[in-house]
C-alpha cells in the first residue's frame, strides 16, 4: 500500500532544510548506482558522509519517528539514514527496483529494505515533471506531493522519477526494515490501529470493545513481528 504522511516537516522547517541543501556541494548520483540502475539514473546526490547530509538526516528522523501515522503504517525496526537527491534539466531515474539489502554507512549494519520513503522538499509549482511513478497492485500511481509531505511505499515496487523539464526537484529518500515483513500483514495492522484510534475518540479508550481490539492488535504483532 502507498501511504502519504502529511506535514512531516512544516513550511518553516522545509525552508531551513532547503537553505542548507541549496548551499551544499552535490555529486553525480551515478557514484552510488548499481550495475543495472547506472544505465537509467541521472541525478545529483548529497554525499552520505557530508555534515549536511548527516545533520539534516537526523533532524528528519527525529520528526518522523515522533509521527504516530508513520509509526502505525511502517512499524519500523531499523531506519537507514536519509539521503538527498536533486533533479534538474532533464535529469531522471528510469524504472527500477531498489536493492533488497543495504548497509547503513554509519554503523555498517545490514538491513532489508521493506519500505521506501520519499520526502518532498520542493513545492510542486516550482518544477515540471519529476513525478514519482510507482507500480502498485492497483495500477500505476503518480506521486507529486507538497513540500514537507512524505510517501511511504513497498520497496518491492518498480518505480521511476520522470524527467524534470523546469526548475529543480529536491527530496530526501531512504528505506527501512519493518518489524512486520509482509505488506499484507502490515496493512491489516494499520487498518486495525486506525480503527482503534477512531474508537478511542468515539466510545473511549477504556471501553470494553476498544480494550479487546487493542489486545488483538498486540497479539497480532506478537505473532508476526521480528524484532
Ligand atoms: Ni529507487
Amino acid at each position: 500500500m502507498l501511504i502519504t504522511i502529511p506535514s512531516v516537516l512544516s513550511k518553516d522547517e522545509v525552508n531551513q532544510v532547503r537553505a542548507h541543501l541549496d548551499a551544499a556541494d552535490w555529486e553525480d548520483g551515478s557514484t552510488t548506482a548499481g550495475p543495472q540502475s547506472i544505465e537509467v539514473k541521472r541525478n545529483q546526490q548529497l554525499p552520505a558522509a557530508s555534515d549536511a547530509a548527516q545533520t539534516l538526516g537526523k533532524f528528519i528522523l527525529q520528526k518522523l519517528t515522533a509521527d504516530p501515522l508513520f509509526i502505525s503504517a511502517a512499524l519500523p525496526a531499523r531506519i537507514l539514514p536519509p539521503m538527498f537527491n536533486k533533479y534538474e534539466q532533464a535529469e531522471t531515474f528510469g524504472s527500477h527496483i531498489d536493492n533488497a539489502i543495504r548497509v547503513n554507512p554509519l554503523t555498517q549494519e545490514r538491513l532489508r529494505t521493506d519500505l521506501s520513503m520519499t520526502l518532498f522538499l520542493s513545492a510542486p509549482e516550482d518544477y515540471d515533471g519529476g513525478e514519482l511513478v510507482i507500480e502498485d497492485h492497483y495500477g500505476t500511481q503518480t506521486v507529486k506531493l507538497p513540500a514537507g509531505d512524505m510517501i511511504l511505499y513497498p520497496a518491492t515496487s518498480l518505480h521511476e522519477v520522470t524527467p524534470v523539464t523546469r526548475g529543480a526537484r529536491v527530496s530526501s529518500f531512504f528505506w527501512l526494515q519493518s518489524m512486520i515483513r509482509s505488506d499484507a500483514h502490515r496493512r491489516i495492522l494499520f487498518d486495525l490501529d486506525q480503527s482503534i484510534q477512531s474508537l478511542s475518540t468515539t466510545i473511549g479508550s477504556n471501553a470494553t470493545e476498544t480494550v479487546r481490539l487493542t489486545g488483538i492488535y498486540h497479539n497480532l504483532i506478537r505473532t508476526w513481528a521480528e524484532t
